[in-house]
C-alpha cells in the first residue's frame, strides 16, 4: 500500500500559499484529493515525499519521452548552466536545433521558439490570420489545444450543451472568456469528411485556417482514417484555408517525422511540444518559408518573450532530438507499446467489465464502459464512466502506478525510452490485481 503521511502533511502547508496546493490546475489528483508531490525521478520511475517508487506512466503529461534524469539530457543542460544561463540571448545552438527539426519535419522551412505549446498554438493562429487576412479557426470537438481564449472550446462538452452532431456549439471549458471569441472559431466533429467539406466551403471568406491534433490524444488516442487526412489536406488546399496541426502531443510520438510522416500529409503550420525538450519548458512553431516570414521583423506579427527559446532548454532539446535520430529509438518505443496494449488488451478482453485501450506510439487512452467498439471521434467516448476511469487509476496508485486522471474523461497516458520491458510486466500484473478490485464493485 501507498504511505501517504508526508504529502498529506505538505498539502496541509502548500495549500496556505499554493492555490490548491499546487502550481497549476491539472496538479490535482482526484484519488487523493490533493497534488502528488514528488522528490526525484530516474528512467520510468518516481519517487514521492513519502518514498514510495511509482511506475510513471503518465510522463510529465507526455514531456518526458525521454524519461528522468536522462543522461544526455542532464550533460546538456550543464552545459547551459556552465555557459552562464544565458538567457534572452542567442547563442549558437537554437539555430543548431531549428535545423534539425527542418530536416527532421516535413513542413518545418522555418522554425520560432515558445515556452510553452499554449503560446504555441495561440502565435501559429495569429500567423495565419496575419497571413490570411481572416478571422475565423476551425476546431474539432474533443481536440486541445492549450489555454488561451481562441481554443479553450469543446474539448469535452457536456452532451447536453454541445449541440448538434453536425454543427456543435463552441462551448468554452473555462469561465471568464469573453462570449464574444465564439463568433471566431468554428467547432465540428472530426473524422468526418462530409461535414468538413461541406463547413470549409460555405466558411472560406472567413476562414483562416483548421488546427487539430493529427493524433487525437486529448481524449485518450483517436487515430483519425488516413483518408480523412488525405481529404483535410485537399480541401483547405482548394478554399485557400491554411491547415495547422497541432503536434505539441504528437510530435515524435511515432517517428521521427511526426504524425505529418505517418500520415504523408504536410499541414502549412505546425505547433511542436512536450518530447522536443526531454521535459523542459520548449516548443516550436514551424511552418512554410512564405507563412513564417509574416513574423516580425520580417513582418507584423510579433512573436518574442523573455524566455522565449532560452538556452537550458534549447540544450536539452538539442539533447533529445539527437537521442530521437538514433537508429533504434523507435524500434524500442513500438515493442514497448506492442507489449502494452497488447497485456492490457488481454487482461481487459476476459473481464466481465467493458473497458478497453486505444494506443498508437508511444501515447494511449483507455475508455471505460463506452458502448462504441472503436472511439472515431469525442462523441463515441462521452458516456466514458467517470466514477469507474476514476476508481481505476486511484486502485492502480495504490498499486504505485500513476495514471493521471484528468478528472475522469478520456486522456492521455504514456511511457518513455526508458521503460522497460520488465516495468511493462509489473504494470500488467498489477493491472490484473487491480481489476480484481474493481469487478467487486463494478462487476
Ligand atoms: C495538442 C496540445 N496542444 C497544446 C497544448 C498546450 O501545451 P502546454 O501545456 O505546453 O501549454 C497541449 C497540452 O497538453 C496539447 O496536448
Amino acid at each position: 500500500m501507498i504511505k501517504r503521511e508526508r504529502g498529506d502533511r505538505l498539502y496541509a502547508s502548500a495549500k496556505n500559499v499554493l492555490v490548491s496546493g499546487g502550481s497549476a490546475s491539472a496538479r490535482w489528483n482526484a484519488a487523493l484529493k490533493r497534488p502528488l508531490y514528488f522528490k526525484e525521478g530516474k528512467g520510468s520511475r518516481l519517487t514521492d515525499v513519502d518514498g514510495n517508487e511509482i511506475i510513471d506512466m503518465c510522463c510529465s503529461h507526455g514531456g518526458s519521452i525521454m524519461g528522468h534524469k536522462h543522461p544526455a539530457v542532464v550533460k546538456a543542460i550543464q552545459k547551459a548552466l556552465d555557459m552562464g544561463i544565458l538567457c534572452s540571448y542567442e547563442t549558437e545552438y537554437q539555430s543548431e536545433l531549428a535545423g534539425k527539426i527542418c530536416e527532421m519535419v516535413q513542413s518545418a522551412e522555418l522554425c520560432r521558439y515558445t515556452c510553452s505549446g499554449t503560446e504555441a498554438t495561440m502565435h501559429a493562429i495569429r500567423l495565419a490570420r496575419d497571413f490570411s487576412g481572416k478571422d475565423v479557426i476551425l476546431k474539432f470537438e474533443g481536440h486541445f489545444h492549450g489555454y488561451h481564449d481562441y481554443v479553450q472550446y469543446s474539448w469535452a462538452p457536456d452532451l447536453d450543451e454541445a449541440g448538434p452532431y453536425g454543427s456543435p456549439n463552441a462551448v468554452p471549458f473555462a469561465s471568464g472568456m469573453p462570449d464574444g471569441l465564439r463568433k471566431y472559431v468554428i467547432v465540428l466533429p472530426f473524422n468526418n469528411i462530409e461535414v468538413l467539406e461541406k463547413t470549409v466551403r460555405k466558411n472560406k471568406d472567413r476562414l483562416a485556417a483548421v488546427i487539430l491534433e493529427p493524433i487525437n490524444y486529448n481524449i485518450g488516442c483517436v487515430v483519425p482514417d488516413v483518408e480523412y487526412i488525405k481529404a483535410l489536406r485537399k480541401i483547405t488546399e482548394e478554399n485557400e484555408v491554411l491547415l495547422i496541426f497541432d503536434e505539441i502531443l504528437s510530435a515524435f510520438r511515432t517517428g521521427p517525422g511526426c504524425a505529418q510522416e505517418y500520415f504523408e500529409t504536410v499541414p502549412d503550420l505546425c505547433t511542436i511540444g512536450k518530447c522536443v525538450a526531454g521535459g523542459t519548458p520548449l516548443s516550436i512553431i514551424a511552418g512554410k518559408k512564405e507563412i513564417m516570414e509574416h513574423m516580425a521583423p520580417l513582418g507584423k506579427s510579433t512573436h518574442s518573450g523573455t524566455y522565449t527559446g532560452h538556452l537550458v532548454p534549447v540544450m536539452a532539446a538539442n539533447a533529445a532530438v539527437d537521442e530521437i535520430r538514433k537508429p533504434g529509438f523507435y524500434r524500442h518505443i513500438y515493442k514497448i507499446a506492442d507489449k502494452l496494449y497488447g497485456g492490457l488488451n488481454e487482461i481487459f478482453s476476459g473481464s466481465k467489465l467493458n473497458i478497453k485501450i486505444q494506443g498508437l506510439g508511444a501515447r494511449f487512452g483507455f475508455y471505460f464502459d463506452v458502448k462504441k467498439d472503436i472511439v472515431r471521434e469525442y462523441r463515441d467516448c462521452a458516456d466514458n464512466n467517470t466514477e469507474m476511469n476514476l476508481k481505476f487509476y486511484e486502485l492502480m496508485l495504490e498499486r504505485k502506478v500513476y495514471y493521471h486522471d484528468y478528472g475522469g474523461k478520456p486522456c492521455h497516458h504514456g511511457f518513455s525510452i526508458q521503460h522497460t520491458e520488465k516495468d511493462i510486466d509489473e504494470v500488467l500484473d498489477r493491472t490484473e490485481d487491480a481489476l480484481k478490485s474493481l469487478e467487486k464493485i463494478y462487476g
